[in-house]
């Protein structure tokens, strides 16, 4: 299914409930917090940095008074990812790739998978481009059919897993994606929150592919602002062009080179497994609830379809629990709402609490 929506983003810098199609894509889960609620609507996984890390930014603040250089840390991605250092770029987060894309590149008909996070909407948007969506559907898992997309499409973007389904594609329906005269770029924010990362095109040199990563979530830095950009050296040139000077800052290249270790790889896998554990603690306390889950989950957060969403999303914030609204994404209704996958003990007291709304809203 398409949604062709008229051009420039009518919203506003903000965005407001002006967006495109009546949603607000400038909404994120931190709107949905508020302070004395147990947050289940952000989607950062640690509350705060692992000790590790916070030593070395700590470290690093004593060089502060020179220009930040990502040197070290691009070295690092690239070992990592096993990529020549012309395929990486170090980014202020995985935002800023957004912003550099929507500049970089003048798609005459750019295409975005929803539902999906909305910021490259935003980013595109801004810059001026027309964008047309693709949504993936509930009845069909929100799994993404590659001929969906039309042929005309030049610049195509996909979440992969995809916030907010948790849905992960395979990589052989992304490569089907690829065509001479089309970038694809798929959004790998969540990629290292799944054990082996399966499905990711990281390490694959694909031409027209640019794979976006965020080291936000995993290790708790979303305050730091650190991510990073693999691909294609000809469209990898292109956004570092354009990228402003001193862009990413000394402790976040600090963050990123430490977060791109061999030792943070065994961590985030292990977290990674946790993460497993504890989204199947959700998931079949969900069910035995009889609430409908979304598709096949792989990523920390899940989606749920909830008959009078919005009034059980309210009533759990009176019982002290922060979900994350779904209408703001486009395809999505306000009987869906998404749930980060937290430990098992945090996990239970929310399940008690949505019971209770149930009942209560019921
Ligand atoms: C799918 C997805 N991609 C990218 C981002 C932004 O990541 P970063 O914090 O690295 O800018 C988010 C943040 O919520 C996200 O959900």
């Amino acid at each position: 299914m398409t949604d062709d929506l008229p051009g420039p983003f009518d919203g506003g810098p903000g965005g407001g409930s002006g967006g495109p199609g009546g949603h607000d894509l400038r909404h994120h889960g931190d709107s949905d917090v508020a302070p004395g609620l147990v947050d289940l609507a952000v989607n950062v996984r640690l509350p705060s940095p692992p000790p590790w890390l916070r030593e070395r930014i700590a470290a690093s603040l004593g060089d502060l008074a020179a220009y930040p250089d990502a040197t070290e840390a691009a070295n690092a991605v690239a070992a990592r990812h096993g990529r020549p250092l012309d395929e990486v770029l170090v980014t202020s987060g995985a935002a800023e790739a957004f912003s550099l894309l929507a500049h970089a590149f003048r798609p005459k008909h750019a295409v975005i998978v929803h539902p999906q996070f909305t910021e490259p909407e935003v980013a595109l948007r801004g810059a001026g481009h027309p964008v047309s969506r693709v949504l993936t559907s509930a009845d069909d898992g929100f799994r993404l059919n590659p001929h969906a997309v039309p042929e005309s499409a030049d610049l195509v973007m996909v979440g992969n897993p995809t916030n907010p389904t948790s849905v992960l594609h395979p990589a052989k329906t992304l490569r089907a994606l690829c065509r001479p005269g089309r970038v694809l770029v798929v959004d790998e924010a969540f990629a290292d929150a799944i054990p082996g990362e399966p499905e990711s095109l990281a390490a694959e040199r694909l031409n027209g592919v640019i794979v976006v990563r965020s080291l936000t979530k995993t290790w708790g830095i979303a305050g730091l602002r650190a991510g990073y950009v693999l691909g294609d050296s000809a469209l990898v040139a292109r956004l570092r062009a354009i990228q402003p000077p001193w862009s990413v800052s000394t402790p976040a290249a600090v963050a990123v080179a430490a977060c791109c270790g061999a030792e943070a790889a065994l961590e985030a896998e292990a977290l990674a497994a946790r993460a497993e554990r504890d989204r199947v603690v959700l998931v079949d306390g969900l069910r035995e609830l009889g609430v409908t889950v979304a598709g096949r989950p792989r990523a920390p957060f899940i989606l749920v379809n909830v008959p009078d969403g919005e009034k059980v999303r309210l009533r759990l914030r009176e019982l002290g629990y922060a979900v994350r609204r779904g209408d703001t994404f486009p395809g999505l209704s306000t009987d869906w709402l998404r749930i980060a996958v937290r430990d098992a003990h945090t996990i239970r007291g929310f399940l008690d609490a949505l019971r209770q709304a149930l009942i209560d809203v019921g």
